[in-house]
């Protein structure tokens, strides 16, 4: 008896099929509840003498087991199967395309202006976006009294007054100033927060690059040159500046930079308001004070900080007319910058 079980054992493992159909019959032919050759083996069971039945029983059980495998195996691999899966693999249908990102317009005007800096030997500085009274306004020369610590621009963290959101990227150079000894030479990129009505020209938070550069003998004449040179990078060697005078608590001199308007290259158009000038950062000579108020000899070293926002700089390079755009994540908007 159970050398037959062993043939059937080596029966079923050379058993091969080329259809469902097939597969079935061997199926029937084996597993059948009626009189499938396993089935009745096991109806055999009983007669099978004592000492035998162990071995007779695991025999048939592998045999069964075998034919359960089989049965499983043959019909993943049928050629109906495969038919199916051919139709499946159909190489003829155009492929799955792969949408790639593009850079936020944002971060590619942020890049670009690290760019140029980084050629003038500028580092990059990052500090905290909650901020406190000493780095954002007292360390800045700011008066106790000054308009831009009013509840009107800042946002205030709780109910204490000197914990707030950075109204200005300056805080980091607070921290460069603590931090380092000169020639410190630097720019701070990042976000801060105004408290200001949304509209198409302004934000509660937008981006900021500022810089600082301070060594011995640091002049106006080297902001001025810094800032063509930057200008020139940014929006093409014909490009122009004008400095107009200003005021900052933290710089004296302070002024305002313009570019010669890049549409329409000074001749005037409604983007520059038919003046030929855009205004795109406010820079100046670093107060004394602020020197004196970060532990820096100011007799012995001068330098000169400016700040731009990288909004206003990104909308006038690619002509965007509404700020809000930048933050509304419309994928039509946003495909457009690669
Ligand atoms: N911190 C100023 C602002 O946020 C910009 C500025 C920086 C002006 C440095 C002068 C010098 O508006």
């Amino acid at each position: 008896m159970i050398n037959k079980i062993q043939e059937l054992i080596k029966e079923v493992e050379k058993f091969s099929a080329k259809s469902i159909d097939e597969i079935e019959n061997f199926r029937i032919k084996f597993l059948s509840k009626k009189n499938g050759i396993v089935t009745e083996l096991f109806n055999e069971f009983k007669n099978i003498p004592a000492d035998e039945k162990k071995e007779f029983g695991r025999v048939l059980n592998i045999l069964k087991s075998n034919i359960q495998d089989k049965i499983e195996f043959l019909k993943l691999n049928t050629e109906e199967d495969n038919q199916k899966s051919k139709i499946q693999l159909d190489l003829s249908l155009p492929g799955d395309s792969v949408n790639l990102g593009s850079r936020h317009p944002i971060s590619i005007v942020r890049n670009e202006i690290i760019e140029i800096f980084t050629r003038l030997g500028f580092t990059i500085s990052e500090g905290p976006e909650i901020e406190d009274d000493y780095h954002v306004f007292s360390a800045l020369n700011f008066p106790e009294e000054h308009p831009a610590r009013d509840m009107q621009d800042t946002f205030f963290i709780e109910q204490n007054p000197d914990v707030l959101l950075r109204t200005h990227t300056s805080s980091v150079q607070v921290r460069v100033m603590d931090n380092e000894k000169p020639p410190i030479r630097t720019i701070s990129p990042g976000r801060v927060f105004r408290n200001e009505a949304i509209s198409a020209r302004a934000h509660c938070i937008f981006h900021q690059i500022e810089g600082l550069y301070i060594d011995k003998n640091v002049s106006f004449a080297d902001l001025k040159q810094t800032l063509l040179y930057f200008a020139k990078e940014l929006f093409g060697e014909k490009t122009q500046i004008r400095l107009r005078p200003s005021y900052f608590p933290f710089t004296e001199p302070s002024a305002e930079m313009d570019i010669s308007c890049s549409l329409c290259g000074g001749k005037g158009c409604n983007v520059c308001k038919y003046t030929g000038w855009l205004e795109i950062l406010g820079c100046g000579m670093v107060d004394p004070n602020v020197l004196e108020s970060n532990n820096i000899d100011s007799k012995v070293y001068t330098g000169f900080a400016f700040g731009m926002g990288i909004e206003r700089i990104a909308m006038l390079k690619y002509g965007v007319k509404d700020l809000r755009m930048y933050f509304e994540n419309d994928i039509r908007f946003l495909q457009q910058f690669q």
